[in-house]
Formats: C-alpha cells, sequence, structure tokens
C-alpha cells in the first residue's frame, strides 16, 4: 500500500510504532521495522545522550530499514539535555524523529540542518496547524483514546481525523485506538495516510517488557483505563491497577489542590518496575482504551502482515462490496 507516509519515510506499510517509555528499545523498534513498518526507538528511556547512541547503532545492527526515533517534550522533574540527545540522533544517522509534548519549534533548526524529517505527536487540530507552520513534515494525531497523554481537549479521533483532514496540508497518521485492519481502513477514510499504534505493540512477541505486562494486555477490557493527573493538567491514560487506585484516591482528596508531589510515588519511577519486574501493580503506566481489542501475542511480523491482508481484504470485499454493479464495473473489478 503506498500513501504519502509510506513515501516520506520510505517504507513498505502505513503503520508506525510510536516511542513507548521502556517499551520502544532496539528489539521493538528493529522488528517493525523489519517487517516493514517504521519502528521507533524511545530517546528518553536511554538515561543519557551517550546510552541512546548506544541503542541506536543496537538497532542498526538488527535492521536495514529506516527507523526513527521519539523525542518527548513533556513536564519532566528535571529536563533533559535536549541538545546533546538530538547530537546522539544525528551523528547515529537518524532521519526520522517522533516528537511529542510540548512544541519542538526550539529544536526544529536542530533538526532541519540534520536532513531530519519530523513527525509530531499531537492531540488537537491547533497544535496540528502549529506543527505544520513551524515546519514539521506531518503529524501524528492523538486522539482521546489513545494510551499515553491524549491531552486536555478529550476530543475522540472521529471527530478529530476529520477535523484534521479539513485543515491540515501535511500527511498526517491517526493515533489512539488503532489495532487493526478495521483501524487502518477507517483511519484511510478519514484522510489519514497511515496509522500509528502503541499499546497493541506492547502485546507482541518482540516487545522487550515482562510477561505479566502482555498478559495483563490480554486480559484486561476497553473499560480497564482510568485517567489520571488532570488535576495539573498533565492527562494521562493508564491501565487501572493497585497502585492507580492509591493514586486515584489522592487525587480525590486533593481535588484541584493536587501538586505532582502528591503522586510522585505513583507516578516516578513506574516504568521499570512494571516493564521489567512485571510487578503490574506499582502504579501509573500508559494504556489506551484499545486495550480492549488485543486478544494475542503474535510476532511483530504476524500482526502487521496480517493488518495489511485483512485491509486489503475489507477494502476489496466489504467497501468495493458495497458499491453499485456500475460503478464496480467502471472500476473494472468483479
Ligand atoms: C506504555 C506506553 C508508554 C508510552 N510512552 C510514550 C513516550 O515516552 N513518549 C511518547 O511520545 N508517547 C508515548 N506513548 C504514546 C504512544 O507513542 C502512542 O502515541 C499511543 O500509545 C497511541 O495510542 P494507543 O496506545 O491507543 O495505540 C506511550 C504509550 C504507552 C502505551
Amino acid at each position: 500500500m503506498k500513501t504519502a507516509i509510506t513515501e516520506m519515510f520510505n517504507i513498505e506499510h502505513p503503520i508506525i510504532q510510536g516511542g513507548m517509555h521502556y517499551v520502544g528499545f532496539a528489539e521493538l523498534a528493529g522488528a517493525v521495522s523489519n517487517a516493514g513498518g517504521l519502528g521507533i526507538i524511545t530517546g528518553l528511556t536511554q538515561r543519557t545522550p551517550e546510552l541512546l547512541a548506544k541503542e541506536i547503532a543496537r538497532c542498526h545492527d538488527l535492521t536495514d530499514k529506516p527507523f526513527g526515533v521519539n523525542l518527548t517534550f513533556l513536564p519532566a522533574f528535571s529536563a533533559p539535555p535536549y541538545p546533546e540527545y538530538i547530537a546522539a540522533i544525528r551523528e547515529g544517522g537518524i532521519k526520522i524523529v517522533e516528537t511529542a509534548g510540548r512544541s519542538p519549534e526550539q529544536y526544529m533548526p536542530a533538526l532541519k540542518a540534520a536532513g531530519i524529517k519530523v513527525i509530531h505527536k499531537c492531540t488537537s487540530v491547533r497544535h496540528s496547524l502549529k506543527a505544520e507552520q513551524i515546519g514539521c513534515d506531518a503529524v501524528s494525531v492523538d486522539g482521546f483514546e489513545c494510551g499515553g497523554h491524549p491531552g486536555e481537549d478529550d476530543m475522540p479521533n472521529m471527530i478529530l481525523l476529520p477535523r484534521a483532514a479539513e485543515e491540515l496540508k501535511i500527511p498526517f497518521v491517526a493515533s489512539g485506538g488503532m489495532a487493526d485492519a478495521r483501524s487502518l481502513v477507517a483511519v484511510l477514510a478519514m484522510g489519514a495516510a497511515g496509522m500509528n499504534m502503541g499499546t497493541r505493540f506492547i502485546a507482541t512477541r518482540e516487545a522487550p517488557v515482562h510477561d505479566n505486562v502482555k498478559r495483563a494486555l490480554v486480559a484486561a477490557s476497553e473499560l480497564d483505563t482510568r485517567l489520571v493527573m488532570r488535576a495539573i493538567r498533565n492527562t494521562e491514560r493508564v491501565l487501572k491497577n493497585a497502585g492507580v487506585d492509591r493514586l486515584l484516591e489522592i487525587e480525590h482528596e486533593k481535588g484541584a489542590k493536587l501538586k505532582i508531589e502528591d503522586i510522585r510515588d505513583e507516578v516516578a519511577g513506574v516504568y521499570p518496575k512494571v516493564m521489567i519486574d512485571g510487578d503490574m501493580d506499582a502504579g501509573a503506566w500508559s494504556c489506551g482504551m484499545v486495550v480492549g481489542l488485543i486478544h494475542d501475542i503474535p510476532t511483530v511480523k504476524e500482526l502487521i502482515d496480517r493488518i495489511m491482508a485483512a485491509a486489503e481484504q475489507l477494502i476489496r470485499d466489504r467497501l468495493v462490496g458495497l458499491l453499485g454493479a456500475e460503478t464496480k464495473a467502471s472500476l473494472k473489478v468483479a
């Protein structure tokens, strides 16, 4: 399948694996790129720019195909040295960067000077337009369904994607709630040039996380995510667990007076405990509503191949099948 995104990133299938803290290591990014999608290493999971350089080199050993690096500009307890991370990306020969969180405006000159294509992930039409205006090459439009940070507008993709299509000139992919061929075909119809998946890629054989995490995703339903940190305007969609219950209790008690220090134990340092140790009650970790559509743990290649095969079948059999005989004849399809 050819779209503006497959052309821009020189990939076979219009499927991107979004950056994920403590999940987006070389093993997963390499597997996604080898399967014809775009794999993305999560920059800040590497504690220093030197470690990111090593992770990029490791991924080059695993695949000859293009892969990217995610750089997230979120409120953190201490700001990372972004220019040094960008130097590691540039020196590692990376040509695609997924930015997220705050606007990447400040870093665009450095990224563009290195010939890097920038896809910015954002949760609203106004932020997408801003990304276009500052020179981003594409946008990942992240609906309210998404795992991670859905922003504060609560706009689901059924509205957000057609609105993005109305306003944007640069290509965009749909992010949030994407799981399978139905997702891909639906978002192509709404004007997207592909899809970005996060949660779905965690439940794959290659995702380098504890088996407890993959089992929890298969066991959970679409009703099992919660929104946390709304009071401090850093809303995150996470999988419900005992740590999240504690966090919600604190949030309930503190109300609008909530401060990040009040919930530090439930949100800071949680990822290694969950992803490496498999401690599923450690606290808040991102997970999308799409978890309700995850029923197995295939290899990345099985997942991507089955999405592409079923998408073609959906278009051919279901969509074209709905057309009248005359239109079908004019399209020269059976
Ligand atoms: C466990 C997890 C960790 C994530 N970490 C990051 C991150 O560090 N930076 C980022 O830009 N997005 C992060 N995301 C968001 C994903 O890149 C992607 O936008 C999102 O998962 C899409 O929604 P979905 O989960 O419904 O597919 C994370 C998502 C998950 C599930």
